[in-house]
């Protein structure tokens, strides 16, 4: 597995936590772009900078377990709720220690800044600035003329001095007077140019783990989500090996499987959680989801492999699937691969309103799927072979999905409970 340059999957899903917030489409990618600004005009050092940019690129990650919406985001009375769901999500990765703490701070006031303790204080002076360039990307979509109501906002921050440092707000000053700044944040690309970045390479391992991370983070949207990404990712790395093929492959497949559900960032919660049959439109959107992980995926360098392995695993051999409504010339045995492990996971796991399905019943489904064209014979004869194996497999990643998941949720309500009772007020 080559390489994976850490900038890269932070930009990628960066694109992810943007899918919850339809209004302010790359809001991330803008706070992201306009942090690295005011950092240059600081004179932070690139290193640095680069470290600054990767938090505001995932400042607003917490809005995903707390299930809320873009609505309750922007305009919400405490803003510290996301904020510290946001960095309990990270912390535990040694990758994003710096950039789980900056992403705490986000939203701190300036006059606050020496209520922090010590060691977290550079990290909050690095979210102040976080929060600046959020300020400045909300007054830039507020409508009418977005310079001078920005100017003005800004100039009035800098005759309180309370929010702001005096420092950063003329940096973010001489930047509204600088030539192309309104013309390149309000542009319509989907993707927005960001100066060149220094390289943060991963090796297989911690690329798996930060892949492992975000899956967590995509899960922990929905207890009905949440662990089934877990179980088809183990069950298609198992079917990887069964089915005899390169073992370099080995981590890619797994990857493939964490995120190959990415995209349901993008579908409406009551849709994910529907018990019931889902009505034809309800049906187009949840299946978007797929189009979705395909879009962010193939942008990621490095994920030439992961994207069609993952993305694919709704395609049918008879043409008929989604998102391309590809052909089985066209499927390549990796996806076959995640396409039955997606199905089997489905078809086995308990969710909140039903038990999961027996084996015989599972295996029938799947018997029934293959006579109809849909998923592979081969990759199913293997799943027949292998049965047990692949169901403990997918239970004990699903156990300890579960686990985890559990965890996060009380570790996201003790932050977030400890704030409000402590009675910091930070804006
Ligand atoms: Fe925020
Ligand atoms: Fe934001
Ligand atoms: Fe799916």
């Amino acid at each position: 597995m080559q390489l994976l340059n850490m900038f890269d999957l932070i930009r990628g899903f960066s694109e992810v936590v943007d899918l919850v917030n339809t209004t302010l489409a790359n809001h991330h990618q803008r706070v992201a772009l306009i942090t690295d600004q005011v950092c240059g005009r600081l004179h932070m050092d690139r290193l640095t900078c680069s470290r600054v940019v990767m938090a505001a690129m995932l400042h607003d990650v917490g809005v995903i377990p707390l299930q809320e919406t873009s609505d309750s985001l922007f305009f919400e009375q405490d803003m510290s709720r996301h904020s510290l769901a946001g960095w309990t999500l990270l912390r535990s990765c040694y990758l994003l220690r710096l950039e789980a703490k900056i992403i705490r701070y986000h939203h701190i006031s300036w006059r606050a800044i020496d209520t922090v303790p010590d060691e977290d204080r550079e990290a909050a002076c690095f979210g102040h600035l976080v929060g600046l360039a959020d300020m400045i990307d909300m007054h830039l979509h507020s409508g009418g003329d977005a310079a001078a109501t920005l100017k003005s906002a800004l100039k009035k921050a800098r005759q309180t001095g309370q929010t702001y440092s005096q420092e950063s707000l003329a940096a973010a000053l001489e930047l509204c007077d600088s030539p192309g700044f309104f013309d390149n944040l309000t542009e319509k690309a989907s993707r927005l140019q960001l100066p060149p970045q220094p390289e943060f390479m991963l090796g297989p391992e911690d690329a798996t783990i930060f892949c492992l991370l975000f899956s967590h983070v995509i899960d922990a949207r929905s207890p009905f989500t949440a662990t089934h990404t877990s179980g088809v990712a183990h069950l298609v790395r198992r079917l990887h090996e069964l089915a005899g093929l390169p073992e370099r492959d080995r981590k890619v497949i797994f990857i493939a499987g964490l995120l190959h559900d990415i995209g349901k960032v993008g579908v409406p919660l009551d849709l994910l959680e529907k018990p019931g049959k889902l009505e034809p439109e309800e049906f187009k959107a949840v299946s978007r989801h797929a189009f979705l992980s395909q879009q962010v995926l193939s942008a990621i360098p490095g994920f030439e492999q992961v994207s069609p392995w993952g993305a694919w695993h709704h395609e049918k051999l008879n043409g008929q699937g989604y998102p391309n409504g590809l052909t089985a010339e066209d499927i390549p045995l990796e996806s076959r691969l995640t396409a039955v492990a997606d199905v089997l996971t489905a078809l086995t796991e308990d969710r909140p309103y039903r038990p999961g399905m027996s084996g015989s019943g599972a295996l029938a489904v799947l018997d029934r799927m293959v006579a109809g064209q849909a998923i592979d014979g081969e990759v199913v004869n293997l799943v027949h072979q292998h049965f047990e194996d692949l169901d403990e497999t997918r239970r004990q990643a699903q156990n300890l999905a579960s686990h985890y998941y559990r965890t996060l949720k009380r570790d996201i309500l003790i932050a977030t409970d400890t704030y409000q009772r402590s009675g910091f007020c930070p804006t």
